[in-house]
């Protein structure tokens, strides 16, 4: 199915309007960008440490480490369990948060890649019976067994990953998709390759850190034997060489206008990747400096540290991954509010929440109906990036903008910053949506005269001429360039 008919089998089962759930002082954007953050720490930890297991197991078996099993046996397999139930675990949430946050994107992902979330599964409960058998009779079976069923489980969790890489890399990158709604074409979208790759080397270094702390804390060991453990471990850190090349095989597949935020376009996001490289770096070159001395020495709170450090990098990295997808959570299919960019024009003119079925959070707080409209279209359009007065706030951001500033950014909002969506309602939404602002500033009076008052002709006039004048394609001048036009000098229009 291409991506427009299935917008329109959308909008013909009339699930346009699908509830939105407000989550206080974080933005939903937020929320589920930190479940995410966590989720995908714990699952590539678990499919490291699965490798890691792996390499252990054969040491162990081929004679070439006495003391590999006892590391096997010990904390490490506990601790790889307890990944991939809370990896599980977090999962399931991810699907509770993102039908709250965005259930429009999340139905899109459902309806184009049903199957391949059905495979998914299927090696994702593989992966759950290989490890849960291992752990509970690993001790058991042959060694024969015991590789065959470790192998088992790093090639189930590997193929999890493999087949979620390419749903998630495409919702920036959907490739030859767009034209030819083709799944394959989706799933071999032009970010599945770097990113996969970039993925492994996370999850081997990760394996390989939550290694190092484990040695340490096993107290039998020898001063020997431990260093011995550790130069094993090492070598799960060696690949992280080749990190800076696959990053700069991402950068350079993803939209320029993308590739624009993270490289100083968006400073919060130059700032989690610069954090993300730089976390990295300190992880790589304390291992490279251990591998080339030949003597990779790590004590316990370092390695604990370390692994703090990839945590950190994992959410700069996601974070910066998930904020270039901006203005889209599908890149030219669905802006991040749900909206499809072909249904802006309509909106313009019908409105984005005329027929917004569901009823607004403490109706009563509000001081009068065009307000409660505000709140509506602000849910609609704005709630899944900002909050009003929490995270990313619009009173923080357009807190000291005059009444008519305000007006002006918001009609143009996809110029105002082109990471935004264009505003997609017709004039009084864009009205009340700033008399909701203003009145949020003002501390919520329980009386608020209506706008425009009677005797203002020239407002809504001014409004539309803005809307008109700011279009309905996206903002960056990547589009603007696609679309043949110039974000055109507005000289004459301003003045009045
Ligand atoms: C795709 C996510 C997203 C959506 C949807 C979105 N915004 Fe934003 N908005 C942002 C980000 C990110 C910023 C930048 C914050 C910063 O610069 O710190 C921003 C900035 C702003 C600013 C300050 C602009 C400036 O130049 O300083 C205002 C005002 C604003 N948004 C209002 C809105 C309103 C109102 C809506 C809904 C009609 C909306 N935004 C929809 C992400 C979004």
């Amino acid at each position: 199915m291409t991506s427009s008919s299935l917008l329109a089998s959308l909008q013909a089962s009339g699930s346009l309007y699908l509830p939105l759930n407000d989550f206080g002082p974080a933005m939903a954007g937020m929320v589920i960008g930190g479940l995410g953050i966590i989720h995908v720490f714990l699952a590539q930890f678990a499919i490291g440490g699965g490798m890691l297991l792996c390499y252990f197991e054969w040491l162990a078996q081929t004679g070439r480490s006495h003391h590999a099993r006892r590391f096997l046996n010990g904390y490490f397999q506990l601790l790889v369990l307890i990944s991939f139930v809370l990896g599980a675990l977090t999962g399931v949430g991810m699907w509770l948060t993102s039908i709250q946050v965005s259930p429009r994107t999340i139905g899109l992902m459902v309806d184009e890649f049903h199957w391949i979330w059905a495979i998914e599964w299927t090696f994702f409960t593989l992966e759950v019976v290989a490890g849960y058998t291992f752990y509970r009779t690993g001790k058991y079976l042959s060694d024969k067994l015991r590789l065959r069923l470790l192998i088992l489980y790093s090639l189930a969790s590997f193929g999890s990953l493999f087949w979620i890489n390419g749903i998630l890399s495409w919702q920036l990158t959907p490739g030859a998709w767009l034209d030819s709604g083709s799944v394959w074409g989706g799933f071999f979208n032009p970010s599945f390759w770097p990113s996969l790759l970039f993925r492994t080397v996370v999850s081997t270094t990760l394996g390989a850190l939550m290694a190092c702390v484990v040695i340490n804390i096993m107290g039998e060991l020898s001063q020997e034997q431990r260093q011995h453990l550790l130069h094993r471990v090492a070598h799960f850190l060696a690949p992280m060489a080749i990190m800076p090349i696959i990053g700069l095989w991402y950068l350079a597949v993803i939209p320029a206008d993308s590739r624009s935020w993270l490289l100083g376009g968006s400073i919060a996001m130059t700032l989690f990747l610069g954090l993300a490289v730089a976390s990295s770096a300190l992880i790589g070159g304390y291992a490279a400096f251990g591998l080339w001395r030949r003597r990779f020495d790590i004590n316990g709170p370092t390695a604990a540290l370390l692994v703090a450090l990839a945590l950190g990098a994992t959410a700069g990295g996601e974070f910066v991954r998930e904020g270039a997808r901006k203005p889209f959570t599908v890149r030219n299919t669905l802006y991040s509010n749900a909206i499809a960019p072909a249904e802006v024009a309509s909106l313009r003119v019908n409105g984005s929440v005329t027929d917004d079925p569901y009823p607004i959070r403490e109706r009563e707080r509000f001081a009068n109906k065009q307000l409660v409209l505000g709140a509506r279209v602000y849910r609609r359009q704005c709630s899944v990036c900002h909050t009003i007065n929490g995270a990313n706030g619009v009173l923080h951001l357009a807190g000291s903008w005059t009444p008519n500033q305000i007006r002006l950014n918001l009609a143009k909002l996809q110029h105002t910053k082109a990471f935004m969506p264009p505003f997609a309602g017709n004039a009084d939404e864009l009205e009340a949506l700033v008399q909701l602002i203003l009145w949020e500033r003002n501390e919520a009076p329980s009386q608020w005269p209506l706008s425009p008052r009677s005797d203002d002709k020239k407002l809504m006039t001014q409004l539309q001429r803005w809307l008109d004048e700011a279009g309905i394609a996206p903002g960056s001048t990547v589009y603007q360039r696609l679309v043949g036009q110039e974000i055109e000098s507005d000289t004459n229009a301003e003045a009045n």
